[in-house]
């Protein structure tokens, strides 16, 4: 896992903007690679942009704010070792948890997080329009 620099842009954008509906622009990407508690990681496997994870760090928290994984290498565990490296990540930062939030319907994502050991501790009603967000949290 690599930092992010400004040759992955458009890897990382195309993958940002197939991976989501509402997905974020090239700048607010870029705000983030700026942001001193924001690590931003790129998967790198031989030379190829597979995917990426971006989490804030506040005091003991941190918050995964996204990860996404290229269409062409989803379903091969690239997505869990990004989650052990972001676990590990955060206990160097002094974290004693991690927060994220998935819709109720993305079940992919829901089931990497739960395998992952992360509980739902909160419901937003309708979030994302017809779907419920799902506040999920682990402690490391
Ligand atoms: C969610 C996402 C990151 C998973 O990436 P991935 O590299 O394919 O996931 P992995 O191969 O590491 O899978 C880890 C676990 O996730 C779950 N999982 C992954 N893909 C799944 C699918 N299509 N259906 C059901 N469960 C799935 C499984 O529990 C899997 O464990 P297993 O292989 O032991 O059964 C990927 O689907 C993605 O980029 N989705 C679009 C972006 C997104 O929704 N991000 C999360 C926003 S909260």
């Amino acid at each position: 896992m690599i930092k992010f620099k400004q040759e992955f842009l458009d890897d990382v954008f195309d993958i940002e903007k197939n991976s989501f509906d509402n997905h974020w622009s090239k700048p607010m990407l870029l705000e983030c690679a700026n942001n001193d508690a924001a690590i931003f990681k790129v998967l790198v496997e031989k030379e190829k942009t597979v995917g990426f994870y971006i989490v804030t760090t506040a005091c003991t928290e941190a918050e995964l704010l996204k990860i996404a994984i290229d269409k062409t290498f989803r379903n091969s565990g690239f997505a869990k070792k990004a989650l052990l490296n972001i676990e590990k990540e955060s206990i160097y930062k002094k974290c004693d948890k991690i927060f994220l939030e998935v819709s109720k319907s993305n079940s992919a994502a829901l089931n990497l997080y739960l395998a992952s050991g992360f509980e739902t501790i909160n419901i937003r009603k309708n979030y994302y329009g017809t779907q419920d967000a799902l506040i999920m949290r682990k402690f490391l």
